[in-house]
């Protein structure tokens, strides 16, 4: 359509090289409204008048209901959805009309129009498919309080924790992933139409018209900036990825824990695959694939970067490639947070192993030696030191600290015996026997600890956070909406 200056039609295999028809598929109705709002304020601005305006607005209006296969037949034709769209508008509305809509527009502020328009849609989703996730976390939180578990440093046993301060951790770096992207939306949401190719346009546009008509909430005012720089979306993909590393993370836990080794948790059947070879399997694949995806993202968010990286200022067609990888990355995180709430809402928490597990280990040891520092008034080197001699004692004897006896302690403690008096071993041998899990939990209290009320204090704290921001979401999306149906009234009101 565009090739007045070269000769004949592009050779076939050059276009199907080039084409983005196939990612266009997802912005073919952002480029539809985006078209609208830029037709009406032609008009409102004298650049074409109403009968050319309804005539426009007319075939937009008909190319919403474009079927798929439709568009697909397009592909042999045009290079992308922009061209396509232009095409068919002026097949329908003829040339002297439908050749006026890309009037004071180019294909490279359009393209990021269209972009723009997705990823906040796309924000949205994931938001929301976040804060879902959160709830159930908090939900089996609730449950899990009193669900006492060794907490592992360098995946050694390191202290005494519950399962719902584990499900809380990522619930807090969930919250911290919308918070991010509630940030990241601001800088997406503005609009970068009226900036022609890169430098403008002579014609007589209003620029914030269109923003406000499409309920952007400003205009991104450089015209090379708004033709060229992609940030908005590296930092929508940056997020994501982050978000996905949060899943993977959660993923390598729960697959660990769900090995028979550990036995701490069982995901229901629904939710796992089994061996065509060995029939007593139960493989946790969907946490396995999860862990996986996580992979992909970051090549993906490496590859995305990578376009842009040394990429000369102003439009180049390496631009077109960000888009489908930028869809990938979101289609992948978006079906993986579904994914993990089904399985933090499925999963099976096995208490007992939990506990057996924390009782067998040396977990309980910091907490023994705080208990000597608070108890005796020792400094915490001498407590740690002591401590330590009773675990290599009670390991290299197969005994847990509980086991014991007044005998051993003695002669754990006796190569220190310049360290304490005679009644320390009195004293540790009381600490031990009040050093039961469940009870260590109970005296840690600092703020952000493991302790039941804390614990209680956090759930209720965040089940508030996920609904402000819930709330906070809606109402922007309630805007949005509402610009969006504003517009389609107009649009209406000059089709009759
Ligand atoms: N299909 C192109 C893309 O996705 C649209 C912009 C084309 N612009 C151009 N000057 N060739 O980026």
């Amino acid at each position: 359509m565009y090739r007045s200056r070269l000769k004949g039609s592009l050779d076939e295999h050059v276009l199907a090289y080039l084409s983005s028809m196939d990612e266009d598929t997802s912005l073919l109705p952002y480029d539809i409204v985006g078209s609208e709002a830029h037709s009406i304020m032609l008009y409102e601005q004298g650049l074409i008048d109403k009968d050319e305006l309804a005539r426009i607005l007319e075939a937009l209006e008909s190319a919403k209901s474009i079927s798929l296969d439709e568009l697909r037949s397009m592909k042999e034709r045009y290079e992308d959805v922009h061209e396509a769209l232009e095409a068919y508008v002026i097949g329908k509305a003829g040339m002297d009309a439908g050749g006026k809509m890309h009037t004071a527009r180019s294909r490279n502020d359009q393209v990021t129009l269209d972009l723009r328009m997705k990823v906040r849609d796309d924000i949205t989703a994931v938001e929301y498919a976040i804060l879902d996730l959160v709830d159930a976390l908090l939900a089996r939180a609730k449950e899990c309080i009193d669900a006492v578990m060794p907490m592992y440093t360098h995946l050694q046993h390191a202290q005494i924790g519950s399962f719902s301060h584990y499900l809380l951790a990522y619930a807090d770096m969930l919250l911290r992933d919308v918070d991010r992207l509630e940030s990241c939306y601001a800088r997406v949401n503005l609009s970068p139409l009226g900036s022609s190719a890169i430098g403008g346009t002579s014609l007589p546009v209003n620029r914030d018209r269109v923003a406000s008509l499409l309920g952007f909430n400003g205009i991104v005012e450089n015209s090379i900036d708004a033709t060229s720089s992609r940030d908005f979306l590296l930092e929508f993909c940056s997020c994501l990825c982050i978000t996905m590393l949060d899943l993977s993370r959660m993923a390598e836990d729960m697959v660990l824990w769900s090995s028979s080794e550990f036995n701490y948790i069982e995901l229901p059947d629904e939710l796992a695959s089994t061996s065509s070879v060995m029939p007593q399997k139960k493989n946790p694949c969907p946490l396995e694939l999860m862990r996986a995806r996580a992979s992909t993202v970051l090549g993906l968010l490496a590859s995305i970067m990578g376009i842009v990286r040394s990429l000369p200022s102003g439009y180049s067609r390496d631009l077109q490639e960000s888009k489908r990888i930028a869809f990938d990355i979101f289609k992948i995180v978006y079906e993986s947070l579904l994914m993990m709430r089904q399985i933090v809402l499925g999963i099976i928490v096995k208490r007992e192993d939990m506990l057996k597990a924390a009782e067998k280990s040396y977990a309980i040891a910091l907490d023994v030696a705080e208990e000597l520092v608070k108890r005796r008034g020792i400094a915490f080197r001498v407590a740690h030191r002591l401590v330590g001699a009773i675990v290599a004692y009670a390991s290299s004897h197969g005994k847990t600290l509980r086991d014991l006896s007044m005998d051993d302690l003695k002669a754990a403690l006796d190569p220190f015996r310049m360290d304490h008096g005679v009644d320390m071993v009195e004293a540790i041998s009381s600490i031990l026997r009040d050093s039961d899990p469940s009870g260590s939990l109970r005296r840690r209290s600092s703020k952000g600890s493991p302790n039941p009320s804390e614990q209680e204090r956090m759930i209720h704290e965040r089940e508030v956070r996920s609904k402000e921001h819930r709330a906070e979401i809606d109402v922007r999306q309630e805007r949005l909406e509402y610009a969006l149906a504003s517009l389609q009234d107009t649009v209406n009101r000059f089709l009759g």
